[in-house]
């Protein structure tokens, strides 16, 4: 069943904001805390089916999670030795997941068989089977995609250059090289998140950092750790080009995640004319914490050009930058962007057909997109295609169109933020 959701125009996007904890972090510090020694605490950890699949695989492999009903997320691993268990791990609808949970398991005694839903069943994984095959590990595919079968045993440290940018990929490699003996080095030309090698440490581990490497020396343990998970920068992202769409609007969002990896979408917004300010910026488990207060300009909205390791850093965002881009004055450009064909949909198909659905000019390539401004859109109905991020960013580009705006599959939302269509209520003024 497919849950449809109406947006209505807004007058303008007003209020103060606190958002549940970044989707990559609790990934992370879910999967670290599970492998570690010891009993983990997490407050404001992600509540989306995403990071709920971590924590499932995560059981199924032999730790015990319990979510307080004060939200507190506790966690107690399995002090570096999962348990093979008796029947597939379902990643869901969640990459990081499966991906980074391979890497994991490539060096742990035992057959483990990790299935997804139909779109992650659909996407790319022979990008962590090379690494893994280099490192001796026997990973096999599905015809280059999940199901994916690990016959897991003792592996050899690399030394490995990413061909495409990928953070998932980097955590593979990095967690498997956590379990190896030797230095395992993993070069990236753009620098992806980097929450891995943060958390990595937050968890007791030595890793090494250049420029543009990460290596870390096997075999290492993890102990646990007690974190607040902060805001997800890319949820955030939602409210602050909603905000960033009327004149005279005031959005705070406070405590979200501004590690320096995530948070290009700032600059983005400064570049567009918005005005952007951030306070009580401090760190925690080295990863920044601020509160971000935007405001618009009267004039409208100016012009950007995103691409290079721009439109890598920003790839979470380019759908939600897209959709606002016919109601800028210059328009939104984007390149180099590849990569949005292979996320949980073809997200440059799907960005261009729903913008031409609610009556825009939009030009498709490859790798990117060419949004020109001065646009006025009406409503339409929305196909999100079951992608979270699709769903989210019309219901941004439904908020200035003439008319109203049927989001199909709304549901897909819950996958990064349940909590999305309560809020875009409650901050919406109409
Ligand atoms: C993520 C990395 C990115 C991003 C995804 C989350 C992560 O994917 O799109 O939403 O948590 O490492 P890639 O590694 O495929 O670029």
């Amino acid at each position: 069943m497919t849950e449809e959701r109406i947006i209505r125009p807004a007058k303008n996007v007003l209020g103060n904001l606190r958002l549940p904890g970044d989707k990559s972090i609790s990934h992370r510090y879910g999967m670290l805390a599970a492998f570690a020694k010891g009993t983990s605490r997490f407050t404001n950890f992600s509540t989306g089916a995403d990071c709920a699949s971590t924590l499932k695989c995560m059981e199924a492999l032999g730790a015990q999670v319990r979510r307080r009903e004060d939200g507190l997320v506790e966690v107690t691993g399995v002090g570096g030795r999962v348990r093979p268990p008796a029947s597939p791990l379902d990643c869901g609808n969640s990459g990081s997941t499966m991906r980074m949970i391979s890497g994991l398991l490539a060096p742990q005694e035992g057959r483990f068989t990790l299935v997804g839903d139909e779109s992650l069943s659909r996407r790319p994984m022979e990008r962590i089977r090379r690494p893994m095959a280099e490192m001796g590990a026997r990973l096999t595919l599905t015809d280059g995609h999940a199901p994916l079968m690990i016959e897991g045993g003792a592996l050899k440290a690399i030394d490995y250059t990413m061909p495409v940018p990928s953070a998932q990929v980097k955590s593979c490699i990095l967690l498997a090289g956590l379990q190896t003996a030797g230095v395992t080095t993993v070069r990236e030309a753009v620098r992806t998140r980097d929450h891995s090698e943060l958390a990595l440490r937050a968890f007791g581990a030595k890793v090494e950092r250049t420029l543009d490497s990460v290596s870390i020396e096997g075999p290492q343990r993890l102990h646990a750790i007690e974190a607040a998970v902060p805001g997800d920068i890319s949820s955030a992202a939602f409210f602050l080009c909603a905000a960033a769409l009327f004149p005279g609007s005031k959005l705070v969002v406070g405590e979200v995640g501004l590690n320096p990896t995530r948070a290009t979408l700032l600059d983005v917004l400064t570049t567009l004319g918005v005005r952007v300010s951030v306070l009580n910026l401090e760190e925690k488990n080295a990863e920044l914490v601020g509160t971000v207060q935007v405001t618009s300009p009267a004039e409208g909205l100016g012009r950007a050009e995103i691409s290079g390791a721009l439109a890598a850093q920003l790839i979470d965002e380019l759908p939600v930058l897209a959709a606002i881009g016919p109601y800028t004055r210059g328009g939104i450009r984007i390149r180099d962007a590849r990569e949005l064909r292979v996320k949980e949909s073809d997200r440059i198909a799907l960005v261009a057909n729903n913008l031409r659905a609610m009556g825009a000019e939009v030009a498709e390539f490859e790798d990117g997109l060419d949004v020109p401004g001065g646009q006025k859109l009406h409503g339409a109905a929305i196909n999100s295609g079951g992608d979270h991020r699709i769903a989210m960013a019309f219901s941004v580009a439904a908020l200035c169109a003439e008319g109203e705006t049927v989001i199909q599959g709304a549901e897909s939302a819950a996958i990064s933020f349940p909590e999305f269509f309560e809020l875009l209520d409650l901050m919406a003024e109409r």
